[in-house]
């Protein structure tokens, strides 16, 4: 038995659980702060939700969507992107639903593409989404917690790349414009461009390579040809970005791998991290999206965070990365009567909301003071015959192996104020735990 995890996915297990079971808490916290409430959908939908939302080009429907047929014949396709689901799951309970809807989700999300490092077949996403409103105010607020997220971290080196790309009034006009213009550079273009840009013509903007790029930024600009409504939408989310305080570069060959996007499109790079894996967010406005699934209009606007990508840019910073909080105390009872002391202990720490643990079996006690120190303890609390006879616990910080005896009654006290429970969600700052 091969016991490695399937390519392109990951094993959690701690630290790097605790890591990203941290990430998890905060994104949760954060986006509860800005009125966003949790949401999830199912592991696996028809294959037409993403067939007809993420587009016919993209390289999501192309080559990476997980599809398998069921035991009836029905084509399912494991969920590659969150954004057209949690629509579908809006639109079929509308009638109870807030307007704006505004919603989070933390989920893993599949998709089959050449493995490397920061590209997974199983990912992990924090997204947002805001239904309902096609107010500039509403882009400037999904890009300013995405921010507040990563900067939350302690995360520096990172660039807000924005762009507009139009809607369905002035988006044809440049489409053609632009499909002229690579005609005329098609000799330029990679193998891949060259045969399908008549298809996609937008898509060449955004390929990585030399070739296609030479040729993208000398192309005509949509942000030079917008119509007067998504000009002043546009203007609107610049504004909006300002007041919050953030900076932004316009990137107009930016143009997301998605076919929902219509007016804002954005990314945030982190420049230290390879070009493949550099996006740790990206996202932008829908405002088509719910009738392509046949709903009714309903604009929206989110982002979708690759969360392990998060996690390679602190390290990248070289930032010490949150991790849930460990153990308070682990009990270390010697002998018959200690265990049964520090059994009590420990049930008597946990109902008053100290973590604690004790072990199972019973062990000398330097082999318990060693599990204490492997189960990433902060402190071992010590019963053995000395204690139980003068009626104290011998307290023990790991760190440093600082001593000190302290009542049983007052232990849970002492351990709460020692190490005060995370806090959680609040932002963090550099090396905070
Ligand atoms: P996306 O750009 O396809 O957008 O993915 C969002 C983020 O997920 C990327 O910026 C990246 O950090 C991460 N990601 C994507 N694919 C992988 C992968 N194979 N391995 C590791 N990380 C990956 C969407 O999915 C949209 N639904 C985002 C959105 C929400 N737009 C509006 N609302």
């Amino acid at each position: 038995m091969d016991l490695r995890p399937p390519r392109g996915t990951l094993d959690l297990l701690p630290p790097r659980g605790s890591r990203m079971r941290a990430l998890y808490d905060r994104a949760a916290a954060l986006a509860r702060l800005h009125g966003y409430r949790y949401v999830e959908t199912p592991g696996f939908e028809a294959t037409e939700l993403f067939a007809t939302t993420s587009g016919e080009t993209s390289d999501v429907v192309t080559k990476e969507m997980y599809t398998f047929e069921d035991r009836k014949h029905r084509s399912m396709t494991l969920r590659p992107e969150g954004t057209a689901p949690v629509m579908r799951a809006y639109l079929a309970a509308i009638q109870e639903q807030p307007s704006p809807f505004k919603a989070y989700y933390l989920t893993r999300m599949y998709r089959y593409a050449r493995p490397q490092e920061g590209r997974y077949r199983e990912h992990r996403q924090f997204g947002i989404e805001v239904f309902g409103t096609d107010d500039a105010g509403a882009d400037a607020e999904v890009i300013a917690v995405g921010d507040a997220f990563l900067r939350g971290l302690g995360l520096e080196r990172i660039e807000l790349q924005l762009n507009s790309i139009g809607d369905e009034v002035c988006r044809p006009a440049y489409r053609e414009e632009l499909l002229a213009f690579l005609r005329a550079h098609r000799d330029r273009l990679t193998d891949e461009h060259r045969d399908r840009f008549e298809d996609n013509p937008l898509r060449v903007l955004d390929c990585k390579d030399d070739g296609c790029r030479t040729v993208a930024v000398e192309a005509p600009r949509i942000t030079d040809r917008l119509c007067d409504p998504c000009r002043a939408h546009f203007d609107g989310v610049q504004a909006g970005l300002k007041d919050a305080g953030l900076s932004w570069v316009l990137e107009p060959t930016l143009v997301r791998g998605l076919d929902y996007y219509t007016r804002t499109a954005f990314e945030f790079v982190s420049p230290g991290l390879s070009p493949q894996q550099a996006t740790l967010f990206g996202g932008g406005r829908y405002d088509g999206l719910a009738e392509v699934l046949g709903g009714p209009h309903v604009p929206g606007v989110g982002f979708g965070m690759g969360l392990e990508r998060v996690l390679m840019a602190i390290e990248q910073e070289e930032l010490e990365a949150p991790e849930e909080p460990g153990l308070a105390v682990f009990v270390v009872g010697v002998g018959d009567a200690g265990r049964g002391r520090a059994r009590e202990l420990v049930r008597e720490l946990r109902a008053a909301g100290v973590a604690a643990d004790t072990a199972f079996e019973d062990r000398p006690l330097k082999a318990q003071l060693k599990m204490a120190d492997r189960a990433d303890a902060t402190y071992a609390a010590i019963v053995g015959e000395r204690e139980l006879e003068a009626g104290v616990v011998t307290l023990r910080r790991l760190a440093d192996g600082d001593q000190r005896e302290v009542a049983p009654g007052s232990l849970a006290a002492t351990l709460a104020e020692a190490r005060p429970p995370s806090a959680g969600g609040a932002p963090a700052g550099r090396g905070d735990a």
